[in-house]
């Protein structure tokens, strides 16, 4: 089993103390800063874009992990490339040339990812697992921070790394919504091993010692 590594939202960080933030989840061990780009029209939420990834950049040296909740997010690529960011997550309902974005993404150097929504099948990878390095389970419908785990996103991590495998791909499965301590066990040991938690570290007193909690809760959890 891959080790768990944690990626925080900073959505649900304190943007007046960003920088303080950033630090305390990267001293509890966090590997990469998950950052939700929200345009108000892929999802019923609006939140940040280029000025806050180029702040992030100035402020910590972790892999910035950006999952664009936007339409036509190949708009994007160049300028968040050029900002030096290593991962590109997007949704396939949101561009019409999906396989002409994955390679758009790697040719820019950095890992591409694809996110499916709850209702979202393993069809939409199927065809495009040789170009993929990264594939984020939604576990709640996106725009919003704080909701519950939708806990049949843990039999579909199970079957997402299967159909990786059967393909002989090593793309990350990553898992995003409502991970905490009490079901990061569980999702961990269905074959995801990137989490991204907002709620589970900023949301907390104390986001150092939250890292830290996500992490020893992985191997072993609780039902979910
Ligand atoms: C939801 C975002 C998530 C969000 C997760 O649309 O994609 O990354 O920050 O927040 P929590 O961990 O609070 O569910
Ligand atoms: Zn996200």
């Amino acid at each position: 089993m891959r080790p768990a590594r944690i990626a925080p939202s900073v959505l649900a960080a304190d943007l007046g103390r960003i920088g303080e933030q950033v630090a305390q989840a990267q001293a509890g061990g966090a590997d990469w800063i998950h950052v939700d780009v929200m345009d108000g029209h892929f999802v019923p939420n609006l939140t940040f874009g280029a000025p806050l990834i180029k702040a992030l950049k100035k402020i910590t040296t972790l892999p910035l992990d950006v999952h664009l909740m936007v339409t036509e997010p190949e708009k994007y690529l160049a300028e968040y490339a050029d900002l030096g960011i290593e991962v590109f997550t997007f949704h396939p309902e949101a561009t019409t040339h999906v396989q002409r974005q994955l390679a758009a993404v790697r040719e820019r150097g950095l890992r591409a990812g694809i996110a499916l929504n709850p209702a979202t099948p393993l069809s939409a990878i199927e065809e495009v697992i040789a170009d993929l390095d990264l594939v984020l389970v939604m576990s709640v419908n996106p725009g919003f921070g704080g909701q519950g785990y939708w806990r049949p996103a843990t039999d579909k991590i199970r079957r997402v790394r299967a159909m990786l495998d059967a393909a002989g791909s090593e793309a990350v499965v990553e898992v995003d919504g409502g991970i905490t301590v009490k079901n990061i066990g569980a999702v961990h040991r269905a074959g995801c091993e990137m989490f991204v938690a907002g709620t589970s570290v900023f949301g907390q007193p104390d986001p150092v010692a939250a890292v830290r909690a996500l992490k020893a809760a992985a191997p072993i959890g609780t039902a979910v």
